[in-house]
């Protein structure tokens, strides 16, 4: 099996170095699906819900319409199409708002933040998953 856990995933720089995206969120997963092809293995290959607009306003399936909204998700979306016509076989996770205590997640920034600030600014317009109505509530937020 290959799991391919790189990619190019600064997603505002992305917008300014847009080559650099696209050769490692479409050119270096083909040459991974290549090789996962010759060798008869699995692929496994993590791309994002940036794939979507966001206009949609209940949870995403795979059949739903792509449609990304800036070069981050463009890439990623043509990674997405180039592992499916290499031919091989592969697994597409479209996740999002994925954290550990490493790196420079969202939980890591917050955790940072409430250690130096008592109060936290943050925006609201960002939505990483709707879950539903709860009792008269339209969407659930996280
Ligand atoms: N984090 C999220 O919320 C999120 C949401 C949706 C989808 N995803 C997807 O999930 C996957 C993993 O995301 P992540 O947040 O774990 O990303 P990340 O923390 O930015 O890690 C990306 C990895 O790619 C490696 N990499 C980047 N450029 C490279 C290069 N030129 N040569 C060799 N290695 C390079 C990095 O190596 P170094 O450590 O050496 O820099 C790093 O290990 C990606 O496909 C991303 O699109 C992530």
């Amino acid at each position: 099996m290959i799991v391919n856990g790189s990619a190019y995933t600064a997603v505002d720089q992305a917008e300014k170095e847009p080559d650099l995206a696209m050769l490692l969120n479409e050119k270096v997963p083909i040459v991974m699906a290549e090789e996962a092809r010759t060798l008869k293995a699995p692929f496994i290959h993590y791309s994002t819900d940036y794939v979507f607009d966001g206009t949609k306003t209940s949870a995403y399936t795979e059949d739903d319409k792509t449609n990304p909204l800036n070069v981050y998700g463009q890439s990623k979306l043509k990674g997405e199409q180039a592992i499916g016509q290499v031919g091989g076989a592969y697994v597409i996770l479209r996740t999002s708002w994925v954290y550990s205590l490493r790196g420079n997640g969202f939980v890591s920034k917050v955790l940072s933040w409430a250690r130096k600030q008592e109060t936290l600014k943050i925006v609201t317009d960002q939505i990483g998953s709707k879950v539903g109505r709860v009792q008269g509530a339209d969407f659930t937020r996280h």
